[in-house]
């Protein structure tokens, strides 16, 4: 039902004016109106795990209850600064270089404000996580695309370089990559820092995959390769780790300059993440050694099934070794762009994906594709094979 406006107001920012409802909002509400199986928003539909549970009533059984320091509880801050000594031996100081946000999103509108002057231009690399250009927007800065190019949606050197002018501040990249699975090699990594050092950039590195690998793929972060640490800046979340989107603990590791302007960004923004949560995270952090090896075995069950039953369905494309989705080629199956193919099996074979073209400002190859989601129940897995096979 459309509202309608009764009182003559002012009108509302413009700076919003051209933002529509997000793909994944109006792909779950048709989901619901059509009683589809959902492999489009990238949640589990199963629980996280029940120590997670455990601690966080543990947590706030013990009175961790009341507002959290600003940059984030001192617990969790040092438990990510451990993690990241841990896992990729990376020194950042808990106090100066680790700020705390509600989930990756917010740490990257924060990242993005406090780097992105009017005019600025920042580099998205296509298909990207929907966030990047909004926030970028916001910031009054301007997303300048360049295309990974499928089907192993690799980086054209030349293109990359193209891109960058002397407004250009940041180069923005995700991996493991969403929506494509692929994890990026430490050549591919190089390229890409090699020209953020010539022409003076910071890179943001979007991480919150950095667990979720397959088939002995290796996470390089960005900020590991040599004299990339400071102008690198990291985001990455506890919700795709522990499998607790909901929870939305996330954050940033950055210099500590970068760090402060994050933080007074967020400070005025959200203020304060949720103390219970951030402490129990902080403990799920420090079982990361035991937790992760049955973490990764129950996606990678996952993508096995879905991935053999959709090549036994005629979709045919490269296992992804990263993340749990799979960017799935459509050419083969139909003549429509992805939206009208996703609407078709949305309506007809009640399977709900995305149309990555949501996730491109430049390039079509998009249109060719469908993302799906495997964190999903083996059963719904095999309920949307179901629907997706000939004789349904
Ligand atoms: C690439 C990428 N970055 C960031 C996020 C957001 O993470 P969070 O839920 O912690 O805000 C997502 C969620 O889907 C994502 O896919």
């Amino acid at each position: 039902m459309r509202w309608i406006l009764r009182i003559k107001m002012k009108s509302t920012a413009t700076k919003l004016a051209d933002f529509k409802d997000s793909i994944f909002g109006v792909i779950a509400k048709l989901a619901r109106e059509h009683n589809a199986v959902n492999l489009g928003q990238g949640f589990p539909d199963f629980d996280g795990p029940a120590f997670m549970k455990e601690l966080v009533t543990q947590k706030m059984n013990e009175g961790h209850n009341q507002y959290a320091p600003f940059p984030g509880t001192p617990n969790l801050r040092t438990e990510v600064s451990n993690y990241y000594k841990k896992f990729y031996g990376l020194d950042y100081d808990f106090e100066t270089q680790v700020t705390i946000s509600v989930g990756a999103t917010e740490a990257l509108y924060l990242v993005i404000t406090a780097v992105t002057n009017p005019g600025d231009e920042i580099v998205v690399l296509e298909p990207f996580y929907d966030s990047y250009v909004a926030s970028i927007r916001m910031s009054g800065g301007v997303p300048v695309p360049v295309t990974m190019h499928a089907p192993d949606f690799h980086i054209d050197k030349a293109e990359l370089e193209k891109a960058i002018t002397p407004r250009t501040k940041m180069i923005i990249l995700n991996n493991p990559h969403n929506p494509s699975g692929k994890v990026w090699s430490r050549e591919e990594l190089q390229m890409v820092a090699d020209l953020a050092e010539k022409h003076d950039l910071y890179i943001l590195s979007d991480e919150v995959y950095e667990f979720l690998l397959f088939d002995g793929a290796k996470h390089i972060p960005m900020a590991t390769l040599e004299g990339m640490k400071d102008r690198t800046i990291t985001v990455s979340s506890a919700g795709k780790t522990f499998g607790l989107t909901g929870w939305k603990i996330g954050w940033i590791c950055a210099n500590p300059e970068i760090s402060r302007v994050c933080r007074l960004a967020h400070q005025y923004i959200t203020f304060s993440v949720s103390t219970p949560m951030q402490e129990a995270v902080a403990e799920g952090l420090k079982r990361l050694p035991e937790y992760l090896p049955g973490f990764v075995s129950l996606y990678k069950g996952k993508r096995d099934l879905f991935y053999n039953e959709m090549k036994k369905l005629g979709f045919d494309y490269t296992i992804p070794k990263g993340t749990y989705f799979m960017m799935v080629p459509i050419s083969k199956k139909t003549t429509l762009s992805d939206v009208d193919y996703a609407m078709k099996l949305i309506k007809e074979r009640k399977v709900a994906t995305v149309p990555p073209s949501a996730f491109y400002l430049k390039s079509s190859e998009g249109s060719k594709y469908l993302r799906f989601c495997f964190a999903k129940k083996d059963e719904t897995l095999r309920q949307a094979i179901a629907n997706l096979s000939p004789e349904a």
